[in-house]
C-alpha cells in the first residue's frame, strides 16, 4: 500500500513541536506492515540545505502563478518529497513565523499551495509511475488537500485527516477565497466556509474520508464545547469517522542506553547510572548539588501548556527541597515570570530559553520528574520520553496525558503499576498537591525506583498504534 503523508514539519529536518516527531516516526512504524509512506513537506531552506542527494521527480507548472518542482530525497530512512517553490518557502525565519516572530502574511497561500501540490500528486500526472492509494494529512496547514482532491485531481482516493491540535485552525478572511483556486461552491458550509471566513481545518474535517486525533481521550474531549474550540458540532456529525490513536515515540532517537546527547548511558536495571546525567544537568543549569528531586519542564511556554500554573508553584518546589530546570520558549510574559523565579532561587532553579534538542534529552535523563500541567493536550510526547527515561511524569489529567500515565493512587501503587502522577482540576493548587505527592513518593526510594522501572517498561513504542493505523487504512481501501 502506498500512502502520501503531507505535513508542514518533519523531524529531523524541521521541528517546532510534537507534530514533527510524529510525522518523522510514522513511516518506519508502518513499514513492517507493508505500507510505504512518502512524506511531502515544503522546501524550506532548512530542508533543502540538510538534504544532500535530491532528485527532481515531478513538476507542477502553475502553483498559484509559479512553477514548482517536487524533489525526492531520503534521510534516516524517510522517503521524502519536497515541494521546491522558492517564492513561497525560501524565507529567513521558521516554518510559520518570520525572524521577528510574526506569522508570514501569506501563510494561507504557502499552505494552500502545499495542499494543492499534494492533491495534484494524488492524481496521476505529477510523479510519473507513482500515486498514493491513500493521502494522510496533518493539521490545518495541509487540511485543504482533501478539498482540492474532491474538486479536482483525485476525488475517489481516500483521505485521512489527523488533528494534532484543534486550537490551530487556519482561519482567514473571506478575501483569501478567490486566491485559493477552488470553485465557488467550495465557499459553503459543506466545505471551507466558517462563520463567513475561510477555515482550512474546517474544510479538511468536512471532506476527509476519516478523521483521527492523537489519543482516545482527546477524541472524546473534542466532541465537547469545552475542548472542541468551535468544531465540536461538526465533529459530532462525523463521529462515526473519528478515532483516537495514541502517538508512539521513536525508540531509537529516544533510548537512554544509546542516546548520544546524554552524559551517562543507563537502562532499567542500571538506574543508578542516571547520577552522571544529574550531575551534568546541575552543571549545565548552574544548580547546586544538594539532594532532593530535580523537576524538569520542556515545553512551549504557552497558556495551553499551563506554564502560568508552573510559575505559581516554583517557590513551593524550592521550599520543599527540590530543584527545577526549565527549557522552553514562547510567551514573553511567561518567560519573564520563569526567569524571575530563577533569579529568586539561584542554584535551585535554572531556565534556558530557546529550542535545544540535545539539552532536552539530557534533561529527561538527569531529572527525576517532568511536569506537564497542560490545560489541554491532544497527546503530548514529553511524558512518553519521560517514561522511557525514568523521569517520572507529573501531568494534568487531560487528553493523551490521561491515556499514557498511570496515576500513583493507592490501588495502582499496591498493584505496582503506577508510572506517574495525574492531577485535576488543572489549577496551581492541583499542581501543588501533585508535586507534594511526588515529594512523598521520592522520599521512599523503593517506591520511586519502582515507578521509574514501571514507566521504563510501559509500551510507548509505535507498535500498537501502527496496527491501528494499518486497520484504518485497510478499512478505507476495502470500502473504496
Ligand atoms: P507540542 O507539540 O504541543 O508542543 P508535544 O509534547 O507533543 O507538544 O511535543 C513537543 C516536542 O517538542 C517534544 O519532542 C519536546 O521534547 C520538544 N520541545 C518542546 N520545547 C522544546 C525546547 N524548548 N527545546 C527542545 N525541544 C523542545
Ligand atoms: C500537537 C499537540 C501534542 C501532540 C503533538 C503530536 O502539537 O499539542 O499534544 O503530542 O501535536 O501529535
Amino acid at each position: 500500500m502506498n500512502i502520501l503523508s503531507v505535513a508542514s514539519e518533519v523531524y529531523p529536518l524541521v521541528k517546532t513541536g510534537g507534530l514533527a516527531d510524529v510525522v518523522g516516526a510514522l513511516p518506519a512504524a508502518l513499514l513492517p506492515h507493508g505500507i510505504k509512506m512518502r512524506t511531502l513537506v515544503p522546501g524550506y531552506p532548512a530542508v533543502l540545505h540538510k538534504l544532500k542527494k535530491k532528485k527532481a521527480v515531478g513538476r507542477i507548472d502553475n502553483l498559484f502563478g509559479h512553477p514548482a518542482t517536487v524533489l525526492s530525497a531520503e534521510i534516516n530512512g524517510l522517503d521524502l518529497l519536497v515541494l521546491d517553490q522558492p517564492a513561497l518557502y525560501a524565507r529567513d525565519g521558521g516554518p510559520y513565523l518570520d525572524p521577528t516572530g510574526r506569522d508570514y502574511p501569506d501563510n494561507f497561500r504557502r499552505f494552500a499551495a502545499l495542499s494543492l501540490a499534494a492533491a495534484e500528486i494524488a492524481g496521476d500526472n505529477v510523479i510519473p509511475g507513482w500515486k498514493p492509494d491513500i493521502v494522510h494529512v496533518h493539521d490545518w496547514q495541509t487540511a485543504l488537500t482533501p478539498v482540492y482532491m474532491r474538486f479536482g485531481s483525485a476525488p475517489n482516493t481516500p483521505t485521512v485527516m489527523t488533528i494534532h491540535n484543534i486550537a490551530f485552525q487556519g482561519q482567514f478572511g473571506a478575501s483569501v477565497f478567490p486566491e485559493l483556486a477552488l470553485p465557488p461552491e467550495a465557499f459553503s458550509m459543506q466545505f471551507v466556509e466558517y462563520y463567513g471566513d475561510v477555515g482550512f481545518l474546517k474544510g479538511g474535517l468536512q471532506t476527509a474520508t476519516a478523521i483521527t486525533t492523537v489519543s482516545p481521550s482527546y477524541a472524546q474531549e473534542i466532541l465537547t464545547p469545552e475542548f472542541g474550540m468551535g468544531m465540536d458540532r461538526l465533529l459530532a456529525s462525523r463521529v462515526d469517522s473519528l478515532i483516537g490513536i495514541v502517538n508512539g515515540i521513536d525508540a531509537d532517537t529516544w533510548n537512554p542506553e544509546t542516546d548520544p546527547h546524554i552524559a551517562s548511558h543507563y537502562g532499567p536495571g542500571t538506574l543508578k547510572r542516571r547520577a552522571g546525567n544529574r550531575k551534568a544537568l546541575e552543571e549545565r543549569f548552574g544548580l547546586d548539588s544538594s539532594p532532593g528531586p530535580i523537576f524538569c519542564v520542556i515545553s512551549r511556554l504557552t497558556w495551553q501548556k499551563g506554564m502560568d500554573l508552573l510559575a505559581e508553584v516554583t517557590d513551593d518546589i524550592v521550599t520543599l527541597g527540590g530543584k527545577l530546570v526549565i527549557l522552553g520558549s514562547g510567551d514573553a510574559a511567561l518567560e519573564g515570570a520563569l526567569l524571575a523565579a530563577a533569579s529568586r532561587h539561584r542554584g535551585h532553579i535554572g531556565v534556558v530559553t530557546g529550542y535545544d534538542e540535545p539539552l532536552s534529552h539530557l534533561m529527561q535523563a538527569g531529572a527525576d520528574a517532568i511536569i506537564i500541567p497542560s490545560r489541554f493536550e491532544p497527546c503530548g510526547l514529553t511524558q512518553l520520553y519521560g517514561l522511557r527515561y525514568g523521569c517520572v511524569p507529573i501531568v494534568a489529567r487531560t487528553g493523551g496525558l490521561t491515556d499514557t500515565v498511570i496515576d500513583a493512587n493507592e490501588a495502582a501503587l499496591s498493584a505496582k503499576v503506577a508510572t506517574g502522577f495525574q492531577f485535576r482540576p488543572v489549577t496551581a493548587e492541583g499542581l501543588r498537591l501533585a508535586i507534594r505527592r511526588a515529594f512523598r513518593a521520592y522520599s521512599e526510594p523503593k517506591v520511586w525506583a519502582r515507578m521509574q522501572n514501571q514507566g521504563m517498561k510501559s509500551d510507548v513504542s509505535w507498535a500498537k498504534s501502527a496496527e491501528r493505523y494499518v486497520s484504518l487504512y485497510s478499512g478505507l481501501l476495502a470500502k473504496g
